[in-house]
Formats: C-alpha cells, structure tokens, sequence
C-alpha cells in the first residue's frame, strides 16, 4: 500500500520532540525529552518521548507523531500525514489526490492566495474611512477593537468590482476568483462581478488555518442576513465546522465543545471566554461535524436557539450520533427569543455554562420533542410513520433494540408491540419464510410515496424553476419543514434544490442524474411535469407566490385534521372527547389567527 511508504517516511523523518515540544514544554534529562502529559491532568513529569513514539507513565497514553496529530488537531488519518509530509517539507506524492494533476494542484494554490489577499483586503476597508459604519455596527455588537483584528472581520466594498480589479493587478485570473467563490461571472460580458458587496465579512479558515470561503453578513436588514461563499475545491461545507481552528485547543483542553448555530454565536462566547465554540454554516450537522468534534471531546452540547431546537436535533441527528459513540451529544435550549449571542450578552457567560446542568441527552430530547409536538392522538400514528421506519433504517441489531426501549420508555407503547411492528412493516420476503432474523439489516424498500396534491406540486414547481437569487433559502427551508407535510421523497427532493440554489445552481438547469438521492421514478415524473409547465411557473415574486402557497396548504391541513377530528368525535368514549375537544380548540385558534394576519 502506498499510503504505508508514505507513512514510514514521514515517521522517520518527523523530529517528534520538536512536534510535542510545540505543545508541551519537555525538557532533556539523561538523554531523554520530558514533560507534563497532555493526555491527562499532570502535575509530575510523566510523559517522554523514546525516538519515534511517547508514553506518559500517568494515563498511559502512547503514540507516534501521526496519532499525536490525529489526537491533538482532530485530523484523520490522511490529514495527519499530508498535515506532517508538509509542515517538515517530505515528499509524499502517495498522498495526493488521484487525479490530482499539476494544474489542479496549481489552481487550488491560487485559490488559497486569492482568499488570503481577499481577507486582508476586506480588513483593510473595515479599518479605513468606509468602514465607518460597519465599525459602529460591530461596537454596537459589543465587539472590541482588539477582537476584531484578532479574528481579522473585515468588510467587502459597495462597488461591484472594486474587490475583481484589485486581484486583477496582483495577477489572478477571473477565473480563479470565481472559483474560490469571490467573484461571480457575468452573464452579458466576460467581467466578473465581485461575490460580495457591503457586507460585514467573517473569514472561514481551515485546520490549518488558512482562509478558505467567507461568510459576509449584511450591516441592516437586506435580505438575505447572510450570503456565504459558494462550495469550492477548498470549501466542502458538509465538513467545515465555522471556528474549529481557533477554539480547537480550548475544546481539548475543557473536554466539551458547543455546536451553535450562527457565526455571530461563536464570536461572541469566544469573546466571552468560552472558548470552545464552534458553528455549522446554515446546514444540518453531519456526520463529518459530529466525527471531527468527537475526534477532540466525550462531550459536545449541541445548544439552539430557543424556537428551533425540534427542527435541529432530529431523529437524523440521532442516527448519525450513533456512529460516535465515544462521544455524548447533548442538547442545550435557550428561552426563546434567544440565541447564544444575546443570551451571553444578556446574562453573561456563566449562566450560559448554568444551562449545561440541565442539558438533555439528544436521543431522549429528540424523540421528546417529537412526542410533544404530536397531539396525543396522533402518537400512534408518529409511531408509525417515524419511529418504526427510523428504527428500522439502524442497521445494527443492539442498537436498534436499545432505541425500541427507549422509545417504549418514553411513550408507554410496550417494547414488543414496537418489534412485532418494525418486523411487520419491513419489507415483504419470500412467503413461507418465518419471522425474520432481526439481525439482518431491516433497510426497507419504499412504501408507496403519497402523491402531492395541487398546491405542493406548485411550491415544488417554483423551487424547481427558482434562479438563486430570487429566493431567501432560509425562509423557503423553513416554510418547507413547518407548513408543509410532504413524503419524505418530495421533501428530500426540495432539499436537494435548495442545497443546488445554495450552491448558486438552477434546479432547472441540471442535468436529471444531479438529484442523486431522489432519482426515484416518481421524482422524474414530477420533473418532466414541471418542464411541460414552465410558463405556468414564470413570476417576478417567486418568494412571496411561495410563502402564499404555503400557507394555503397549512390552512388546508388544518381543515382536514379538524374534520377528521370532529368525526372521531362521535365514536369516541367521554375520555377521549375531552382530548380531541381540547385538539380542535387549539387547531380552531391557529386557523381564526391565521385569517385575522391574512386580513392584516
Ligand atoms: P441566524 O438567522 O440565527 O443568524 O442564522 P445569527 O447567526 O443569529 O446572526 P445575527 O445574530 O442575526 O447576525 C444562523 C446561521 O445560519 C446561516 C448563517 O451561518 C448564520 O450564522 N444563515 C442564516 C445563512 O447562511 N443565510 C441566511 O440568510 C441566514
Ligand atoms: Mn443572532
């Protein structure tokens, strides 16, 4: 294997003690290095390092140089050596990307470059005369001086191309800057267009440091509140965790990191003192966040703002915790109306730190807050449409069977009745064969999609046909998961076209193989529909058409639900009245709420 050469040269040739001794203070005794172990709490020298690998007599941590950069920085294994091969300058051509030719790698170092200057350029308009505002803005966010330099915000200018032209003259292609996401190309001339304009800019670095996209904030209430760099080679957001270089060493040191959600969140708890924040950008946690996180900590609270917390921890999230088992995920809520930001400016950092006491674990909130969600009546129904499919998409039989107790637990719902029905709706087998082995991966074909009414097909139609600047994501990902109830077909093929117009794509303009996940043949029916349709779908108010639409097929459901209800009524015992009653006064109150804000 060619990545083991590799690795056996850069063992060899990495002075370890001059890599620990980075970290570590170790002094030379008899011919060998000591210090105190970084590993554990270490009051006596314990740790040495022998040639090519360390040993702490305390905790009895051991390692080479590569499981010292895996432990240390959270990197895998690959990243360790590329992260090693280059900082002690050996040469490891094993360890480059196949494919990965000259010119790519050549572009892919201009790109690093072009994101640098970019930094200091914005920097440089923060701090000159027209960054006045942009100053006030931040002062009056309770950033220092000193802080912002530090963390090197800056602020892009309002001309369209004042930021092109600058990096024309230090000698990088329109090209290049469009690739790294901060140029945009024009459709009319072969000019590119600065990506971002008059915003309060947030660099993204790296684990190594290095500025690879930016998030650009708007200084008053345009829409959209952030704009961040599209994907590029550097910039993979599935895997990048905003604040990770910085707070890494603090998140090692105090064994627990907070996962919030917003940029604005972590500068501000680091300024604070806490230290050991990070953010997601505008997506759901991956399970590449949640494993470089349970790379450097046992303990991670996830903390949301006080109104989104049940669509953040979801069940999605539990399964993908469950492959990082070593670490515990827990969830922090805020009062509503509050964010971390204001929460710490409000009361300070150590009534949020209070709040970790009575932080929940994510699988309990998570089913929890499903539960609440539901009425009672509707709880089987959950049971049914949820919680046994997601139990049965756990591939592991040990798992599954703790989560089918858990979730006995937590709804009365006897454990075996749930097993009998995670077997029962798995996917039919061959007839005259017995109960099927739980052991076996219960992944079930689908069941039949529920088709979309004329409404929904509407909203799916305007999102097909949306150019990306048309539409503000965030609130049209937001209508979809709380107005909307579609198949989890439809609903995965919507997110698939907002992850395109995130990325600054046309639904329409893919390619059919693009919607990898929802190829289904459904999905390519809808398609074809949409295409034959277009002009039924050309508005200049794409967002609002939507946002109506919305919120007719929410007041449909309603309907539904409350007739429903009102038929139950009669076959039901005087127990059950009481509860669908109180159910059809809540759903009455949300329906007369919604015409009185029509009227408005
Ligand atoms: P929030 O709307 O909670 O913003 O979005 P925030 O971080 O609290 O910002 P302030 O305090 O209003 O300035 C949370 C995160 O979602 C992403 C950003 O990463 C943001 O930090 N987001 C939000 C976007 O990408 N685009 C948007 O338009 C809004
Ligand atoms: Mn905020």
């Amino acid at each position: 294997m060619s990545t083991e050469i590799a690795k056996q040269r850069i063992l060899q040739r990495v002075p370890l003690h001059e890599l620990v001794g980075e970290k570590v203070e170790l002094k030379l005794k008899g011919g060998r290095y000591s210090g105190q172990c970084p590993f554990h709490e270490d009051r006596s020298p314990s740790f040495f390092i022998f040639d090519d690998h360390y040993y702490c007599f305390g905790c009895h941590a051991r390692g080479d140089a590569i499981t010292f950069v895996r432990e240390q920085q959270g990197l895998n294994f690959i990243e360790s050596l590329r992260y090693l091969a280059s900082k002690y300058a050996i040469e490891a051509p094993e360890l480059e990307k196949p494919q990965h030719d000259q010119q790519a790698r050549q572009m892919e170092a201009n790109l690093y470059k072009i994101c640098a200057a970019a930094t200091t350029f914005f920097e440089e308009r923060l701090q000159g005369p027209q960054g006045e505002k942009a100053r006030s803005y931040l002062a009056d966010r309770g950033f220092s001086p000193e802080f912002i330099q530090q963390h090197r915000l800056g602020l892009s200018p309002s001309d369209p191309q004042v930021l092109v032209n600058f990096l024309l003259r230090e000698g990088y292609s329109i090209q290049d800057m469009i690739a790294s996401s901060v140029a945009n190309a024009s459709q009319y001339d072969h000019k590119g267009y600065d990506f971002f304009t008059n915003r309060l800019m947030i660099p993204i670095l790296d684990l190594y440091g290095r500025v690879i996209a930016f998030g650009g904030r708007s200084l008053g209430d345009e829409q959209p509140k952030y704009k961040n760099s599209r994907e590029t080679p550097l910039f993979d957001k599935s895997h990048v965790l905003y604040g990770l270089f910085n707070a890494r060493d603090t998140i090692r040191k105090e064994r627990r990191a907070i996962a919030c959600e917003g940029y604005m969140d972590v500068l501000q708890l680091w300024q604070h003192g806490i230290g050991y924040a990070v953010a997601c950008l505008g997506t759901a946690m991956t399970i590449h966040h949640l494993k470089r996180l349970g790379a450097l900590t046992p303990r991670v609270y996830l903390i949301f703002d006080g109104d989104k917390a049940g669509r953040n921890a979801t069940l999605r999230t539990v399964s993908l915790a469950l492959e990082v088992p070593q670490t515990e995920f827990k969830v922090v809520v805020l009062p509503t109306e509050h964010d971390p930001d204001s929460f710490v400016r409000e009361f300070g950092p150590e009534a949020l730190e209070a709040q970790f006491e009575s932080a929940q674990n994510l699988l309990e909130f998570a089913i929890q807050t499903r539960i609440s969600e539901t009425h009672e009546l509707g709880i089987p129904d959950l049971i049914a449409k949820e919680f046994i499919p997601w139990l049965q998409s756990i591939p592991d039989a040990m798992k599954r069977n703790f989560l089918t107790h858990k979730i006995s637990e937590l709804t009365g719902i006897e454990a075996s009745q749930l097993e009998r029905s995670i077997r029962a709706e798995a996917p039919k087998r061959p007839s005259g064969a017995t109960a099927a082995p739980t052991a076996a991966p219960l992944v079930s074909e689908r069941a039949p999609v529920r088709p979309m009414k004329g409404p929904e097909v509407e909203f799916i139609g305007h999102l097909f046909w949306a150019q990306p600047s048309e539409l503000d994501l965030t609130v049209v990902t937001q209508l979809l998961r709380s107005k909307l109830e579609l198949d989890e077909l439809w609903q995965e093929f919507a997110l698939e076209m907002i992850k395109t117009l995130q990325k600054q794509m046309a639904p329409a303009m893919q390619n059919k193989a693009h919607w990898t996940s929802s190829i289904a043949p459904e999905v390519l029916q809808v398609i074809g529909h949409l295409e034959q349709n277009a002009a039924a779908y050309e508005t200049e108010v794409r967002q609002q058409q939507m946002v109506k639409l919305a919120q007719e097929i929410r007041k449909r459901s309603l309907k539904e639900t409350l007739a429903r209800l009102k038929q139950n009524l009669l076959k039901a015992t005087p127990d059950e009245q009481l509860e669908i009653l109180t159910a059809v006064s809540k759903i009455t109150k949300e329906l007369s709420q919604r015409s009185e804000t029509h009227q408005a």
